[in-house]
């Protein structure tokens, strides 16, 4: 084996989800306290992590054809490392299949990258898909850096086993961080600039932990005692599952001042009867009972959700019912997806699988409608006067692009700075983005 010149730049490049770009950040923290820096914009990397998705099949396809691609402009290979949900799942494959990968990493294994890369830079090929029992969390750096908009990673793992998804096993159980550390991390961000947290689980809703009284609280919890740091000025959170809403969380979005009226609470389905061959132990009338309770506290809040189409076994009268329940909630916004089978998933070997035509024209028929929704939404919102959150320019001199509370795009004029709010009034709206004007 042969002895490599130490890296000295890495790029992360992240494919997932919103966790999956933190944990994207954590390590390119972790690679910085190493000594390596970020390689600028346009340049080559001497080590690129590839930050992986499962979730769906063109996910784990397009590592393969990235790491193909991974050439650099004098011709050599960066050091590569693949890391993720697809690392988890195929870290095996992935040595056996690409010859150029050197490290291999899990999710929940990230921490242990500086110690990977010693290894990796003695010639040696590095895997490591450890659920060890000490947290990642307590590894890692501290946070020295942040955007605006900042997410936090507050829970990982799930314990739902919906019959299509991979996130149980390349995830693990469900874990809480705990209520200090988070708190601790929240400080930090704040500190380093941001304006806005975001808090991340895949099931964020089921968080829980001891507060500093020692009492025992859900999300409601954390989010109330973000609400007194001074300088923020927003929480989000996401994603939640429907049976983890507890009252006192839905509580908090009537009377909790930063937190935004805004709540992504996927369905994935209309059909009780797919929603049961999903696995996902809630029916559409219970969650319809969810949004009535949020609304009840919160009537203006926005709500979006995820949607499968061509699950299998899925008729055309399935598919009916999920275009009624969009067109019921008027969702905000939504994601939605053709069913994926993944490999080691329940659903995968289920009877009934639906045609990749069948899937496109469902999909299409559901984007239609979610557009006009979304438009709707848009459009009911003009002539609101409301704060936007500074993010970035526009591409218009002049023009500056924010969120409202509704996490929509706006664009509007004048003078500001990055993480200022701005009171506007939207006075236009396109299906991705309003203009506002400034009062
Ligand atoms: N924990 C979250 C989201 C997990 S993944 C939740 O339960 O809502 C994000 C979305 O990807 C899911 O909501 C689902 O709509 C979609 N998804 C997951 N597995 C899929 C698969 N096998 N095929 C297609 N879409 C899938
Ligand atoms: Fe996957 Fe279901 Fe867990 Fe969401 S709740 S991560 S869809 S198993
Ligand atoms: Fe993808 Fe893993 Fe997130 S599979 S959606 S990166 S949890």
């Amino acid at each position: 084996m042969t002895t490599t010149t130490a890296p000295k730049t890495y790029r992360v490049k992240s494919f997932g989800c919103q966790m999956n770009v933190y944990d994207g950040d954590r390590m390119g923290e972790l690679l910085t306290e190493q000594g390596l820096t970020a390689a600028a914009e346009g340049d080559d990397a001497d080590l690129v992590v590839l930050n992986t998705c499962h979730i769906r099949e063109k996910a784990a396809e397009k590592v393969y054809s990235d790491i193909g691609r991974l050439k650099r402009e004098d011709g050599s290979a960066p050091l590569i490392a693949v890391a993720g949900c697809v690392a988890q799942a195929e870290g095996e494959e992935i040595m056996k299949r690409a010859p150029s990968v050197k490290m291999v990493v899990g999710p929940q294994a990230y921490h242990r990258l500086p110690d990977m890369l010693a290894r990796a830079n003695n010639g040696e090929r590095v895997t490591d898909t450890d659920m060890p029992a000490e947290t990642k969390f307590d590894a890692l750096p501290k946070r020295r850096r942040s955007g605006t908009s900042a997410f936090l990673t507050v829970q990982e793992g799930c314990d739902k086993f919906c019959t299509y998804c991979v996130v149980p096993y390349t995830r693990g159980a469900e874990i809480s961080r705990p209520y200090g550390d988070l708190i601790e991390e929240a400080k930090r961000l704040v500190d380093a600039g941001a304006r806005e947290i975001t808090l991340l689980g895949q099931n964020v809703n089921a968080w829980t932990g001891e507060n500093a009284k020692g009492q025992t609280v859900g999300l409601e919890g954390l989010i109330r005692e973000m609400d007194a740091l001074p300088d923020l000025a927003r929480i989000r959170y996401t994603t939640s599952h429907p049976n983890d809403m507890a009252q006192g969380l839905i509580d908090a979005h009537g009377d909790v001042g930063k937190l935004m009226p805004y709540l992504h609470l996927p369905v994935q389905s209309g059909s009780d009867r797919i929603l049961r061959l999903m696995n996902r132990s809630h029916s559409v009338e219970s969650y319809l009972a969810v949004l009535d309770r949020v609304r009840a506290v919160r009537p203006d809040i926005a709500i979006s959700g995820d949607f499968i189409v061509g699950f299998p076994g899925e008729s055309e009268q399935d598919f009916a019912d999920t275009l009624k329940i969009i067109d019921q909630v008027g969702y905000a916004a939504a994601f939605s997806f053709k069913y994926s089978p993944r490999p080691g998933t329940p659903a995968a070997t289920m009877d009934e699988q639906i045609s990749a035509e069948v899937m496109d024209e469902r999909l299409k028929r559901l984007q239609a409608l979610m557009i006009e929704k979304q438009v709707a939404f848009n459009a009911a919102s003009v002539g609101k006067v409301t704060d936007v959150l500074v993010e970035k320019r526009g591409r218009q001199p002049g023009q500056w692009l924010g969120k409202s509370p509704w996490l929509q795009s706006v664009h509007f004029e004048g003078d500001f700075a990055v993480g200022d709010l701005v009171r506007v009034e939207l006075v236009q709206a396109g299906p991705n983005s309003l203009a506002g004007k400034l009062i």
